[in-house]
């Protein structure tokens, strides 16, 4: 059993989170439930930041909100000094309804629509990472009729790929985002952003994948974006004041996972920025990274009361929880794999093997294969470690389940920060269907 940030076994022998009690959690808030260790995302926001201010470069740490958005988390987001990375209008709703500097808004997204590029305008965010040459007409159009000028980053797609411990490099990369950097399409780009009068080239942008345990893959793509920057000095002229490279970096969900501390990945980075930029002659540009997963990911815990169980002889017993994929989607999505243990009697021997089921009507709607409990009891407490990244933003109706309650527990205080859904709010959009009644 591994605990995460404040997570620890208290003399009640029940956990604790942020100095909380499970258990008075679960009595005020029901189950499901998520809870966030605030502690433990103020300390990564301050690694990923503080390795930046040590190397004395100037740099954004932009949260991929895309990870957990709730205005309570942007909030907290601003309170860390972070940027944002929105992807669609209602996640910059978000960060706008919570009073989050729009200067420091990044929006991101293969298919963003008119009145999502207006929206940035209006709001007059940081900048757009720019995904396509539809995107460029439009918002050079938006922003002649509006009058107003934008700041823009190009997404590449350098031809490097991580995933966890692999990373592959393809000359063509087959993927639905950003500009490729070798078939001339990021030059045909970059022409026709230098030739719009309203958006300004600031710089470029990639993001190679998500949960990565290790730093060649950004290596590889500062030295390919580098090797091309330095052509592009030549060609155009440009001179990139900003390199986005993305986040991905990747958390230990179980055992198995090594990933590393932030502060590693960031000085590999800043390392590779440099022994390029010295290379090929350039000013350090400014650096980007946008962590999701890694500033929330393990921060989160989901807490759940066992309902029935069943076993099937010989082969496997089960024990369902009262939620699912619907506030979980990741194990019936990617096989994630999940540890846990029993909230309200952690320090009993986790000993008898048991597979958890969600409560949806699918039988791939299981949590966790084999895990070692104490012997589960109707009304026992599980809580499941590493759900605060893309959990909550991922949950779903599915089966008119009713989306769970979020928490943060700071200093011995909870504080609710998002609402448990109600049948009422499950009904609230629809709308009744007469025959022969016309709307
Ligand atoms: N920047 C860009 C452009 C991205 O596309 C992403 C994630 C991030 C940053 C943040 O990546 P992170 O640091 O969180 O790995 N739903 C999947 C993850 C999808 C990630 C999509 N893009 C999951 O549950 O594993």
């Amino acid at each position: 059993m591994f605990l995460h940030g404040t997570s620890r076994q208290n003399k009640l022998g029940h956990l604790e989170i942020g100095g909380v009690d499970a258990l008075y959690l679960v009595e005020h808030y029901g189950t499901p439930l998520y809870v966030y260790d605030v502690a433990l995302i103020r300390e990564r926001a301050k690694s990923f930041k503080q390795a930046f201010i040590d190397a004395d470069l100037k740099a954004q740490v932009a949260y991929a909100s895309k990870a957990f958005s709730s205005v309570a988390m942007i909030q907290l987001a601003e309170q860390e000094g972070l940027s944002l990375d929105v992807v669609s209008g209602g996640e910059l709703f978000t960060a706008v309804s919570a009073g989050f500097p729009a200067d420091r808004i990044h929006f991101h997204g293969n298919n963003k629509s008119r009145e999502e590029l207006q929206m940035a305008l209006d709001h007059q965010i940081g900048c757009i990472v720019v995904d396509n040459f539809h995107e460029i007409s439009l918002l050079a159009e938006l922003c002649r009729k509006s009058g107003r000028a934008m700041d823009v980053l190009l997404r590449i797609t350098p031809g490097v790929e991580a995933h966890t411990h692999d990373y592959i490099t393809t000359g063509q990369e087959d993927s639905k985002f950003g500009f490729d950097l070798h078939n001339g399409q990021i030059e045909k780009a970059i022409e026709q952003v230098l030739q719009s009068d309203h958006i300004r080239l600031l710089g470029v942008h990639c993001h190679i994948g998500s949960q990565i345990f290790d730093t060649a893959g950004f290596v590889l793509a500062a030295e390919k974006i580098f090797a091309k920057l330095n052509e592009w000095r030549e060609s155009f002229g440009f001179v990139s004041e900003v390199l986005n490279l993305g986040g991905g970096f990747g958390i230990r969900y179980t055992e198995e996972d090594e990933p590393l501390h932030p502060a590693v990945y960031v000085e590999k980075i800043i390392e590779a920025v440099k022994e390029n930029a010295e290379l090929y002659a350039f000013d350090i540009p400014e650096i980007w990274i946008e962590p999701g997963r890694s500033l929330v990911g393990d921060a989160g815990t989901t807490l759940y009361t066992i309902g029935s169980q069943k076993e099937v002889p010989g082969t496997r017993k089960y024990a369902a929880v009262d939620g699912g994929m619907s506030d979980n989607i990741r194990p019936a999505l990617y096989q994630a794999k999940y540890e846990a243990v029993s909230a309200n009697r952690i320090s009993e021997h986790h000993d008898t093997t048991v597979s958890i089921a969600g409560k949806c009507c699918e039988s791939g709607d299981m949590l966790i294969w084999d895990i070692d409990l104490p012997e589960v009891k109707e009304g026992d407490l599980l809580a499941v470690f590493c759900t605060g990244a893309y959990g909550y933003s991922m949950a779903n109706n599915y089966n008119r389940i009713p989306r769970p309650a979020v928490v943060f527990v700071e200093d011995g205080e909870a504080h609710l920060v998002i609402k448990r859904e109600t049948y009422e709010d499950i009904v609230k959009l629809d709308l009744p269907f007469k025959t022969g009644v016309k709307q």
